[in-house]
């Protein structure tokens, strides 16, 4: 990393005030309450959003699951949780203990018709007592077969729908949403049957991170970057969502799905699709995702072919992070001895449009890399010519860091001090935290926040859940017929040699974050 010299952060005011957007006031009901998502990010999420006053004054949260838990329980068992998320920064004893007064648990088979209609009344009695106006959130946190029961169930215990012409109900589905074309098509199908798709989030929580909304505001609020934002000006476009982790205690999910469909269908793509969109009439739900779906249906489709040129499967085997040993991917609990499941993918995308004809989009995703690092890296051309002799010159490149932190980086040549034209590499650094003086909010955060107030633009739609599967499908039967040589990587590494040579063949390298 070159060394910074400029901090674009100190012309930036420290404080910049806190616009509060005051969700509506409502019951949120969490199906699959007691798994691990609602403990590590729903929970940590709503009480910062409440601590933060973006919840409404009046609300409730009801947790359902199985598993037989008392109200206080439940509030404990999230509270122990919440402790230990880092992201939300530490919890204050007085705001929990008043948060957790608005936490509930019914414990209920999702196939039990009478747990449903003990839902609606329990609501029912909360929304007379807090005076929540009929407004119901529900947040799918279940294994994704149950989703189809659930959505049933709500709909015959008549929950889908509105009470009365004021107030809302909304449903947030968690990915994995399908896990291939077909099953996305009927799950789309069995979701609309119930629900009407304006009361539906598809939630990628990829999209609540605030570097991907600024990537937007970057573009289309500055007059000197969108006019470079074409194959004039960038060479290719690296986006990389790299992690020091394995698979911690989700094999039984992983060993189904794979890095491509549990990172490349969703999140990568979503990058993707805000890197590459046209300008939106404006920054509406329906303008964005319009957008965002044409960059889908311009990626070039794979064939078999491309599929074995252009694509890159890895999984790691024993290895080191950080000076300490890694088990290889099959001898982690849970997964089968002879795994085929890929723990790392690397692709070259093409965009068949104008704005992108001939620049690639390279993709890379893995599990125990080095370090956790997700970033988009947009490489430009370099000068057409020099006129200096000071050796070489590397080309601009754009770097938007999504995590561990936040922030946008800049690189141009500089001269070195001294009699001699020696030019070197450096970078103008925008950092989130620095230039604002917090942090940014967890993206689970933001995207309940935005459904609270009705907002779909960083939720998917259902076109573009099925276009994403529409491209990755070919991969994954191409895949089908070969065995791989796994494990191909060591753990600690960046990967398998065959993404080193998907760049190398066009004179071109992965950035190390
Ligand atoms: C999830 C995947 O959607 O995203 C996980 O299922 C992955 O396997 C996670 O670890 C990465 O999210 P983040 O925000 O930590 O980059």
């Amino acid at each position: 990393m070159p060394p910074p010299v400029a901090d674009l952060t100190a012309a930036l005011p420290s404080s910049p005030g806190q616009v509060s957007l005051t969700a509506d006031p409502c019951a949120i009901v969490i199906f699959g309450a007691s798994g691990d998502l609602v403990r590590r990010k729903l929970i940590p999420a709503l009480y910062h959003l409440a601590g933060h006053h973006s919840l409404a004054q009046q609300y409730a949260i009801v947790g359902f699951a199985r598993t037989p838990m008392t109200d206080d329980a439940f509030r404990d068992a999230t509270g122990e949780a919440a402790r230990k998320i880092s992201e939300v920064g530490p919890v204050d004893d007085t705001t929990w203990r008043a948060f957790a007064q608005s936490l509930f648990y019914l414990a209920g088979d999702y196939s039990d018709a009478e747990a449903f209609r003990r839902l609606a009344a329990r609501l029912a009695e909360l929304e007379r007592q807090r005076g929540l106006q009929g407004n119901r959130l529900f947040y799918l946190s279940t294994p994704p077969e149950v989703y189809p029961l659930v959505i049933e169930q709500l709909g015959q215990a008549g929950l889908a729908r509105p009470a009365n012409g004021r107030s809302w109900v909304r449903i947030i589905i968690e990915k994995p949403y399908g896990r291939d074309l077909p099953s996305a098509r009927k799950l789309n199908q069995q979701v609309l049957r119930i629900f009407d798709e304006s009361q539906v989030y598809r939630i990628d929580h990829y999209l609540g991170k605030d570097t991907v909304q600024n990537l937007l505001v970057f573009r289309f609020s500055n007059g000197i970057f969108e006019p470079l934002w074409n194959r004039r000006y960038v060479d290719h476009v690296q986006i990389t969502a790299a992690e020091n982790l394995g698979v911690e205690r989700r094999a039984a999910f992983y060993e189904t799905a794979g890095a491509i469909r549990d990172m490349i269908q969703n999140h990568a793509l979503q990058l993707v699709s805000m890197v590459a969109l046209e300008p939106p009439a404006s920054f509406d739900a329906t303008a964005v995702r319009n957008e965002k779906l044409k960059v889908l249906q311009s990626v070039r489709p794979f064939t078999a072919e491309s599929v074995a040129r252009n694509i890159v499967r890895g999984q790691y085997g024993p290895g080191s992070i950080n000076g300490a040993a890694a088990p290889g991917y099959r001898q982690e609990p849970g997964v089968q001895p002879d795994s085929h499941t890929e723990t790392f993918v690397a692709a070259e995308l093409a965009i068949d449009n104008w704005r992108w004809a001939g620049v690639p989009f390279y993709l890379r995703t893995g599990k125990r890399l080095p370090k956790r690092v997700t970033e988009i890296a947009i490489q430009f051309h370099r000068a057409p010519h020099l006129v200096f002799r000071g050796g070489d010159v590397e080309p601009n490149w754009l770097v938007l860091n999504l995590q561990p932190d936040e922030g946008i980086s800049m690189s141009f040549g500089a001269k070195l001090p001294g009699p001699e034209m020696k030019i070197k590499s450096v970078s103008m650094d925008f950092c989130y935290r620095t230039a604002f003086g917090t942090g940014s909010r967890s993206a689970y955060a933001t995207l309940l926040h935005d459904c609270m107030r009705g907002d779909a633009t960083l939720f998917d739609r259902a076109d573009s859940v099925e276009a994403a599967w529409g491209l990755v499908d070919p991969i994954v039967d191409a895949w089908q017929n070969s065995a791989p040589a796994f494990p191909n990587y060591a753990a600690g590494s960046w990967g398998p040699r065959e993404a080193d040579e998907l760049m190398e063949r066009n004179g071109r390298a992965w950035r190390k974050p």
